[in-house]
């Protein structure tokens, strides 16, 4: 099932549109799966926010924006839906933007007393590619470490390295992703996830499950080597454990309608590391969010149709907010 058949299911009217890479907007052919951004061209007008299509214009009551990654979890997106003054699903600008970035994300989160990996931040105009600050980096952290751009998703832009020649090349290749890179120490564990919604109310906990190596963006997509099991098998005490984090770092960075936050179990400390917050993760049935809901006695035309109305009272409640 899909969102747009959760939706219309639930009595809604749906405009299925989709961004093509150039950035082109499409009404998509409800017809045709899975959706492709082609078809009909559509304009989404500011400051209004209509849809135009052709000569007709339509206002939407309220936007549901699947879009993972820059321009569409970072708020960006976002901010120009605030423009248009329209409701939409899930987190508002400032944390989409904050929860994207993984540095920003996990200097609040630590801040706040949450463990995370340790990490070292690196500037693109502060890298020399010099050998001292790798082996700063290697004396800190220890090989073999990570290195993620900032903003990224999806694992795009990430490496494991494992010698301070793949430290260098990893950091270049991060930076034509991003202006700043983060190096990361490499935790032993296994990757533990939770649902949450507005509230902060988490769902039972899922697993990333792999079979062997890391969550790249092949495991991710492309090939059947992970697995997301749900709940996860944990102790009770653990399951709970993790649930509060993960509605803590909601609260912390400020999320709004949904996030999937991930941690790592730390094998040797037994201690829950926070990895990242994904303010539009995967949404597709079969995906781990709503996986954790079902898990947790929410359905998946539920879960639709209570972001959506969220989304609109959340709205209407920012609208009743001073200006001046
Ligand atoms: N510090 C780390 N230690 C071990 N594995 C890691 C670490 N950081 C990332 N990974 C692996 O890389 C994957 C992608 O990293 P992540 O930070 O979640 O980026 P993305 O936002 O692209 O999902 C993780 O799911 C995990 O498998
Ligand atoms: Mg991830």
């Amino acid at each position: 099932m899909s969102i747009h058949d959760a939706l219309e299911a639930a009595g809604h009217s749906v405009i299925p549109v989709g961004i093509d890479r150039s950035g082109s907007w499409f009404v998509a052919d409800s017809g045709v799966r899975p959706f492709r951004a082609e078809g009909r061209e559509v304009d989404f007008v500011l400051p209004s926010g209509a849809l135009v299509v052709g000569d007709e214009a339509v206002q939407a009551d309220v936007i549901f924006p699947v879009l993972h990654g820059p321009r569409g979890e970072d708020g960006t997106v976002q901010g120009m839906f605030e423009v248009a003054g329209l409701p939409y699903v899930g987190c508002g600008v400032r944390g989409s933007a904050v929860a994207m970035d993984k540095h920003l994300a996990k200097t609040v989160v630590s801040a706040a007393g949450i463990a995370t990996p340790r990490w070292i931040k690196i500037d693109r105009h502060r890298w020399t590619g010099d050998g001292s600050l790798i082996e700063r980096i290697v004396s800190e952290l220890s090989l073999p470490v990570f290195i993620k751009p900032v903003g990224q998703g999806s694992s795009i832009g990430i490496a494991k390295a494992s010698s301070n020649e793949d430290v260098r090349s990893a950091v270049i290749n991060a930076f034509r992703y991003d202006d700043t890179v983060i190096v990361e120490e490499l935790v032993h564990g296994r990757e533990i996830e939770v649902a949450v919604l507005d509230g902060p109310r988490a769902s039972v906990p899922g697993e990333v499950v792999l079979a062997g190596g890391w969550y790249t963006y092949d495991a991710k997509y492309a090939d059947a080597t992970s697995q997301f099991v749900t709940p996860a098998d944990l102790a009770e005490g653990q399951s709970r454990r993790v649930a509060h984090l993960a509605e803590e770092v909601f609260d912390h960075l400020g999320l709004n309608g949904l996030a999937r936050i991930d941690f790592f179990l730390d094998e040797s400390s037994g201690q829950f590391l926070f990895n990242e917050a994904n303010t539009m993760p995967g949404f597709t049935s079969i995906s781990g969010f709503p996986k954790m809901w079902e898990a947790s006695g929410v359905s998946y035309p539920e879960l639709c149709n209570h972001l959506v109305l969220a989304a609109i009272d959340r709205h209407a409640t920012q609208a009743k907010l001073s200006t001046r």
